[in-house]
């Protein structure tokens, strides 16, 4: 992805000191583009925590990294398998919902033994954060040209006239590595002529649609506009929105799909308003050992002082303001789950299916044993 000239990832390993880790900090966007850099699994606890860095494929691979970190600072004391298993555990208890998490640090920690020396577990665990890396790169690109022919078709039918799609949070390239998953086929939609229109939902409490969506779409040369999250329903019931895309941070092997919250509300009024649906999500986002989204998915609780504030650019530095009276409460569930049913299609690395185990089983024969 470009910014100004400039091609980024959302995450490199520093070429002139590879015990460094560089993050574009997602905290600072849009105001500022910073790279902040990771040298310790400490550090890449506190990114994720902080949402420096976010989106379920991004935490999985800078946990990669941080599994590589943690080989780095194994001294002649430490038991090297032990002080990594710790790690691990460390890692994934930093955010409950994404899968791409836990996936990501148990990919690291399989290529790794008991019989290797600390250059060894440093060697291999860096060779799987950057496999990791490509993968979720692929996958992004992939889903990309496996959604495109949705919007080419809506297009055919409008007679090449605006296509509407409503995205909610940011599920692009910054969530990802690289291309993003719901705006993957939207990028490659635009570079090929095809005339399209973004609904951005703000995404409260973080605004992650307002600041780091709008922030992508605007360097792609994509057009755009924000809206309040409550006004989707009010636009599709208008017929301003042709098609939903959005992100997921995991889903069931039946469909259920984990996304930052409100997604839920935007399937319902699109099933109501007879809107296509559909979730954007590789396949490392899929947690095939769970059917039930509601009752199986653990739902991020995070600090409610995010609902009682907001934050933005004053006088040329990001600020906080309080929203709310002194003594309010607030409750801050990160996501919810949208169930199958609501989901038109599952756009996937290795095509569409439908949000049914048996359209998911069909597309990932070997996840299913
Ligand atoms: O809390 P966040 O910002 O990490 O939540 C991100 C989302 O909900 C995205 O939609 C999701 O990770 C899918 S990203 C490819």
């Amino acid at each position: 992805m470009k910014i100004g000239n400039k091609h980024y990832q959302t995450i490199w390993i520093d070429e002139s000191d590879p015990s460094v880790i560089k993050v574009i900090d997602q905290q600072k966007l849009p105001f500022f583009l910073e790279i902040a850099e990771l040298r310790s699994v400490e550090d890449v606890y506190n990114a994720i925590d902080s949402m420096t860095v976010r989106g379920a494929p991004l935490i999985g691979a800078a946990a990669a990294f941080g599994i590589y970190l943690a080989a780095l600072e194994i001294t002649v004391n430490t038991n090297p398998i032990s002080h990594l298993h710790n790690a691990a555990r460390y890692l994934v208890s930093c955010r409950p919902t994404a899968v791409n998490l836990a996936w990501a640090v148990d990919f690291v920690m399989k290529k790794l033994n008991e019989g290797m020396s600390a250059e060894e577990l440093a060697e291999n665990s860096l060779k799987a954060a950057l496999e990791i890396c490509d993968l979720e790169k692929e996958n992004c690109r992939l889903i990309g040209i496996n959604g495109l022919p949705l919007i080419e078709e809506i297009s055919r039918k409008k007679n090449g006239d605006s296509v509407n799609i409503l995205t909610h949070c940011n599920a692009g390239w910054l969530a990802c590595i690289d291309y993003g998953t719901a705006t993957a086929p939207l990028y490659l939609a635009h570079d090929k002529g095809i005339k399209l229109h973004v609904w951005v939902d703000e995404t409260r409490p973080r605004n992650q649609g307002a600041r780091l969506t709008a922030y992508e779409l605007g360097q792609h040369g994509v057009p755009y506009t924000i809206i309040p999250d409550n006004s989707g329903g009010h636009l599709m019931q208008h017929g301003m929105v042709d098609i939903v895309i959005v992100g997921s941070d995991r889903t069931t092997r039946k469909g259920d799909s984990a996304n930052k919250t409100g997604t839920y509300l935007k399937a319902l009024a699109a099933h109501d308003n007879n809107i296509p649906f559909y979730s954007a999500v590789p396949s490392t986002s899929i947690d095939f050992s769970i059917n039930d989204g509601i009752s199986e998915v653990k739902i991020e609780e995070r600090d409610p002082e995010e609902v009682l504030k907001t934050e933005g650019l004053l006088h040329g530095r990001i600020e906080q303001v309080r929203l709310c009276p002194e003594d309010a409460r607030a409750a801050n569930y990160g996501f919810d789950i949208t169930p199958a049913r609501l989901i038109t299609g599952i756009i996937t690395e290795k095509g569409i299916c439908n949000a049914t185990e048996v359209s998911i089983k069909e597309m990932f024969p070997d996840k299913f044993n």
